[in-house]
């Protein structure tokens, strides 16, 4: 979408991952979708670093309603769980320097069955944009796709109308994935500044298995949509909580690094261990994510239980820099030799790279017709080791 936001991946913290639809306040009071929740995730984002290396989105999902509209039909959220209203909430983040992001669903109920949008939406592109929003997470449960490919258009129009300026994230693709059926992603990209292709991210190393294999196989499909403006978003980042191991973790953050991915974490911020910090706050992977030229990276082989990403980033010159990703899936307890030639995946500068590990600090130089070796080290069945290097051109010496 050409609304002048999100010429790089939005980044940011959102609730639906880690809390869900958790609104019993008074058996769970630091876990409730409430007022306290998102300041919390907003005070921590702040001091904890994150908000200095690029998170800057904290985003309500689903829960945050009143079951009923106000008397005017104006959405209004849960008065015990948000005591003070969005706009002081809103007030609160961009104190913080923030910016602040809400859900809604195209359909007569979010997917949870609070009141949805559908027909309302000129009412509630207004209302959030009363209320002071900077970003749109729209879903699309329970409404016909038809409805749908009318309904995101329009909620853009309004969300447009309005003039504040608001980033509108889409479900719409995901909805025609889910029955079988391609979206149409010329309209999806020209409506929407990011949109979720495939299904929900759950807190399990299966699951983000199964994304990235759709990613790796899909990417034809879908990665001439992808640049500043607009982005195929493979879901949130759920590094931190209770399913991926640290190699797991590390494999996410580099593959949404490769798919210029926008970068939304949904976890505990208040109990995320360390290790686990570390990589959300990997600058380099947060450079190669936000890279200026906005092109999406893409699975370039797989053998072997190992593939092998690839994405053109800056600094340009006789040809892009690249970030190469090496992701195993294999279960084998050995350490696992992998061996790729350069020029078998594009990487013909003749003067040769300068290669970076970023989980690491080897550094070494290679030429086209020599091989990047990685050793991957054995592990437990979900074992999944990843190789995340930043690839700089070097220019010929004269
Ligand atoms: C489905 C979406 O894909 C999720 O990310 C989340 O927003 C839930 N709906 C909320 O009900």
């Amino acid at each position: 979408l050409n609304n002048g936001l999100a010429l790089t991946p939005p980044m940011g913290w959102m609730s639906w991952e880690r809390f869900r639809c958790i609104i019993d306040c008074q058996r769970f009071p630091d876990e409730c979708i409430s007022d306290r929740l998102f300041r919390t995730a907003a005070d921590l984002l702040v001091s904890e670093g994150y908000a200095e290396a690029g998170y800057e989105y904290v985003i309500i999902d689903d829960c945050w309603l009143s079951k009923e509209r106000d008397r005017n039909r104006r959405l209004q959220p849960d008065p015990e769980r948000f005591p003070h209203g969005m706009k002081q909430l809103a007030s609160y983040i961009h104190g913080k320097g923030l910016k602040f992001g809400m859900y809604e669903n195209c359909g007569p109920t979010t997917c949870e069955g609070y009141p949805g949008s559908i027909n309302h939406l000129q009412l509630d592109a207004q209302t959030f944009a009363d209320w002071d929003v900077d970003y749109v997470k729209f879903d699309g449960c329970y409404v016909d796709i038809k409805i749908l490919d009318k309904g995101y258009p329009a909620f853009g129009y309004y969300l447009n109308k309005t003039g504040r300026p608001m980033v509108y994230s889409c479900s719409w693709p995901y909805y025609y994935v889910e029955k079988g059926k391609k979206p149409n992603m010329k309209k999806v990209s020209k409506h929407c500044n990011l949109w979720r292709n495939y299904y929900d991210i759950q807190d399990s190393w299966a699951v983000v298995q199964a994304i990235i294999k759709w990613f790796g196989e899909n990417h034809y499909e879908i990665d001439q949509y992808a640049g500043p403006g607009h982005w195929n978003d493979p879901d949130m980042l759920i590094i931190g909580n209770y399913g991926l191991s640290l190699d797991q973790s590390k494999t996410q953050m580099a593959i949404w690094a490769i798919l210029a991915a926008p970068l939304i974490m949904s976890n505990d911020l208040r109990t995320i261990r360390p290790e686990f910090k570390d990589i959300l706050l990997n600058r380099e992977i947060i450079a190669i994510n936000q890279d200026v030229l906005g092109i999406q990276g893409r699975r370039v082989k797989k053998e072997k239980d190992i593939s092998v990403w690839i994405r053109p980033v800056t600094p340009v010159g006789y040809t892009h820099s690249y970030a190469v990703a090496l992701a195993s899936n294999r279960v084998h307890g050995d350490p696992y030799i992998y061996s790729v030639k350069l020029n078998e995946i594009g990487l013909i500068n003749p003067a040769g790279y300068k290669f970076k590990d970023l989980y690491g600090d080897k550094e070494c130089i290679l030429y086209p017709h020599q091989n990047l070796t990685v050793r991957i080290n054995p592990s437990g069945k979900h074992f999944c080791k990843v190789t995340l290097v930043r690839v700089d051109f070097k220019l010929k010496s004269s």
